[in-house]
């Protein structure tokens, strides 16, 4: 197998040491900081002539810093002779844009992609990443594209808590969410399990419908990404409108922007499961398993 370097990003450098640690290998020595004027420095202390690189980026919070920084590093990767340069980014920016709404507008996802493209970044593992309107990321970039997942280890953890068990419904809020809704059902082998209606007015604005039989029943909610809580927030006032009962709700990506926890353990949402993606409180699950793995599928 030819040889693996981690590189970590300074996004969410504890996830990347884990990875490395899982594939037996040593991180690699990045130094990054910035210049007096704020323009990023990026510099690879070891050697990666004739490697497979792998920068470990996240993208939350502060994507377009992340991503100017993840190109840098992929620059300084190839021009130190890496034979490979792969980007494994846990938490994917800009994905939500992926359609134009109005005219005008960038199709966020697109672009970035193409940015990757144009620096040479040759592979690009995801996980759960937001895939709605664009199903398929090889449409946007053309290099090799991995999503792992990190449903199965969420749900697997929130049965071990006691919040599933084989009479619970597994709901989607969206949609899009019946992949989520799917993978988490059958990996602890519930039988029911389907997604809601959302349709969204703003960023903070979402309305939920649907007409899934919830009476008297156990609902888990799962979805790739809770962001200012509102998809949450409406999808479990509809559950129990519907005589159900939430008892708890799991994402891979924990962004809680905008006081969200704190909304949502006001609406009594309080047993919330995420990975470290997004490295926050309600962080009980890591990825770093599914990641080690989708590299290796890379370098074989
Ligand atoms: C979008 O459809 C995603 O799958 C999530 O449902 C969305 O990002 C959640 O956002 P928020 O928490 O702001 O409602």
């Amino acid at each position: 197998m030819s040889e693996i370097v981690i590189v970590p990003g300074s996004s969410n450098a504890p996830l990347a040491f884990l990875i490395a640690r899982r594939l037996g290998v040593k991180p690699a020595r990045a130094e990054i900081r910035r210049f007096p004027d704020s323009e990023k420095y990026v510099r690879i202390d070891s050697d990666v002539n004739g490697k497979n690189v792998f920068i470990v980026q996240s993208m939350h919070f502060k994507p377009d810093e992340y991503i100017i920084e993840s190109l840098l590093l992929a620059s300084a990767a190839r021009d130190a002779g890496a034979s490979s340069v792969s980007l494994v980014a846990p938490y994917f920016a800009y994905a939500r844009q992926d359609e134009r709404f109005k005219p005008g507008e960038a199709i966020s996802v697109a672009a970035v992609a193409g940015l990757l493209n144009a620096s040479g970044i040759s592979s690009l593992i995801t996980v759960d990443v937001h895939r709605h309107r664009i199903l398929d990321f090889s449409s946007v970039f053309n290099g090799k594209w991995i999503d792992v997942s990190v449903m199965p280890d969420l749900t697997k953890y929130a049965a071990s808590q006691g919040l599933i068990n084989d009479k619970t419904v597994i709901v989607g809020p969206d949609g899009e969410a019946i992949q989520w809704a799917k993978i988490a059902a059958e990996s602890v082998g519930v039988k029911e399990y389907g997604a809601l209606q959302k349709k969204r007015y703003g960023d903070e604005d979402v309305k939920v419908s649907g007409s899934l039989d919830l009476k008297g029943k156990n609902a888990f909610v799962v979805d790739d990404i809770i962001s200012t809580g509102g998809t949450i927030i409406e999808a479990s006032k509809l559950i129990s409108d519907g005589g159900g009962k939430l008892k708890g709700v799991a994402c891979a990506h924990g962004l809680f922007v905008n006081e969200a926890l704190y909304k949502l353990y006001s609406e009594g949402i309080t047993e919330i499961i995420s990975s470290d993606t997004v490295p926050n409180q309600t962080t009980r699950v890591s990825s770093a398993e599914a990641l080690s793995k989708g590299i290796l599928s890379i370098v074989k």
